[in-house]
Parts: C-alpha cells; sequence; structure tokens
C-alpha cells in the first residue's frame, strides 16, 4: 500500500504544520519561492504534488495550467478539497506508470518526493522528455547528508538532547528505513553526484543550487534551532 493513503501515517501527516498552514509554514519556502520562474501562461505539473500546495501557488500566479500527481489518493483527495482551482487537475498516478508526453509542460516541479523514488537518472530522463527545450525543473530533495545515515536520526545524550548527527555509508545509494510520523518509511539515499551530476549527464543546465534552512522567524518552533547543524533538504533549480 502506498505510504501516504496509510491511514495512521495520513492522519499523522495531517497534523504536521505545512499540512495545517501550507507554505508559509514550510521551513524551505522563503529559498523555494524566489526560485520560480514566472508562472504566467505556464504550463506546469507538479509530481507527487500531495495537498497541492505548490499546484494552487502556480495557478494563483498566472500557470496556464497545472497537472498535480500524486500516487496516494488520499493525498488527491484532500488537494481537491482544500487546494482546487479552475486551472488544476489532480490526477491520481505513481511517477513510474505516469505517461510522460513530450515536450508537453512549460515548469515541472517536485517537492520533498524524490528521496522516495529510487532511480532518479530514469525520473531525470522522463522530465527532460516531457519539458519543452527552455523549460524548468524545481525540485526539493532531501539532502544526502541527511539521507545517508542509516537511521536518520540525532545520536542522542542521555537527556535525549542531540549531539551529532551521523553520516554513514555516504557512497552506498539506496533504501534507507526510518521512522517518520510514527511509522516505518523506506527513503532513498542519493549522493550528491547522482542528484547534481545526474542532472548535468541528463542534459540540464543547472541555474540554482541551495541548502534550506529556516528562517529567523522560525527558530523558536520546537527542533527548528537545530535545523541550522546539519543540512535537511537540496533545493535544485534545472532547465532543460
Ligand atoms: C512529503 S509529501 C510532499 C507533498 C507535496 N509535494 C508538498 O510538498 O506538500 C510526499 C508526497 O510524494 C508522494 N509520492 C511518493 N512516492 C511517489 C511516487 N512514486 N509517485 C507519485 N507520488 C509519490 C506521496 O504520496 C506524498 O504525497
Amino acid at each position: 500500500m502506498q505510504l501516504y493513503d496509510d491511514e495512521r501515517f495520513f492522519d499523522a501527516y495531517a497534523r504536521m504544520p505545512r499540512s495545517q498552514d501550507g507554505l508559509a509554514a514550510a521551513g524551505e519556502w522563503h529559498q523555494l519561492e524566489p526560485l520560480f520562474p514566472p508562472m504566467t501562461g505556464q504550463r506546469v505539473l507538479d509530481l507527487g504534488c500531495g495537498y497541492g500546495w505548490h499546484c494552487r501557488y502556480a495557478a494563483d500566479h498566472g500557470a496556464a495550467s497545472v497537472l498535480g500527481i500524486d500516487a496516494s489518493a488520499r493525498m488527491i483527495a484532500a488537494a481537491q478539497e482544500r487546494n482546487a482551482a479552475p486551472a488544476i487537475t489532480y490526477r491520481v498516478a505513481d511517477l513510474d506508470g505516469f505517461d510522460f508526453p513530450q515536450a508537453a509542460f512549460d515548469v515541472v516541479l517536485s517537492n520533498l518526493v524524490l528521496h522516495y523514488i529510487e532511480d532518479l537518472t530514469a525520473v531525470y530522463r522522463k522530465v527532460y522528455h516531457t519539458l519543452r527545450p527552455g523549460g524548468c525543473f524545481l525540485f526539493n530533495i532531501e539532502h544526502p547528508v541527511f539521507t545517508a545515515g542509516v537511521h536518520q536520526e540525532w545520536i542522542r545524550d542521555d537527556s535525549g538532547a542531540p549531539l551529532y548527527w551521523p553520516v554513514d555509508q555516504y557512497y552506498r545509494p539506496g533504501p534507507r528505513t526510518t521512522v517518520f510520523l510514527g511509522e516505518t518509511v523506506t527513503k532513498q539515499h542519493h549522493t550528491l553526484t547522482q542528484i547534481l551530476g545526474g542532472l548535468l549527464q541528463t542534459g540540464f543546465q543547472l541555474k540554482a543550487v541551495e541548502e534550506a534552512m529556516p528562517p529567523k522567524s522560525m527558530l523558536s518552533l520546537p527542533g527548528m534551532a537545530d535545523e541550522l547543524r546539519r543540512p535537511m533538504m537540496l533545493l535544485v533549480k534545472a532547465v532543460r
């Protein structure tokens, strides 16, 4: 079963601040938003759209059409409920089975999804194929420093305070089992060379690379200050 269709996981995800308050509650948004190309008249595809926050943003900023796909039927139902707009179509589809039509989109977005994908190169090729020449691929993936460690968790002292973040088996890409929102979740570790070099090998030009840091205004939230101790997300903008 798709993880995000699991009732307990879906309910726990729904309680996260970013699920309740959208982009404004996402620690990376202040860095991701400026990387968006102008949306006016654009045909946009969002891979793993979840609740559809980025689809809604694209539509609100003038996109001609937005297609949000997600493997989870529950997520797509939530997107239709919370972030519907005339320009947006939501569809239940797995990246693996989705038919990426040739040169059909100007912009492809993907926020916090690609670390669930084992074969990143295959997705890069499909995105390249589905973008028009000059089209933009903007994504946010969990950072290799975050994904490399075996359990994706701080090493803590006796009181439970974080001592350091373990980076191990860095050059061994592949599955990492972690506990996220109380459920055992398998993510995929990719090295920086795979993430950035893979784009270049596919033919993309790199336009921007940023490591997400929470804004000062969020540092008082529980656990947020620790997000300055190691990177969790890598934001990448590339052009076909
Ligand atoms: C952390 S959520 C991010 C959702 C949304 N992009 C956002 O930023 O709010 C990850 C999403 O990726 C979706 N997902 C994971 N693997 C997928 C796959 N192979 N194909 C399509 N969607 C997938 C999940 O169902 C989930 O909605």
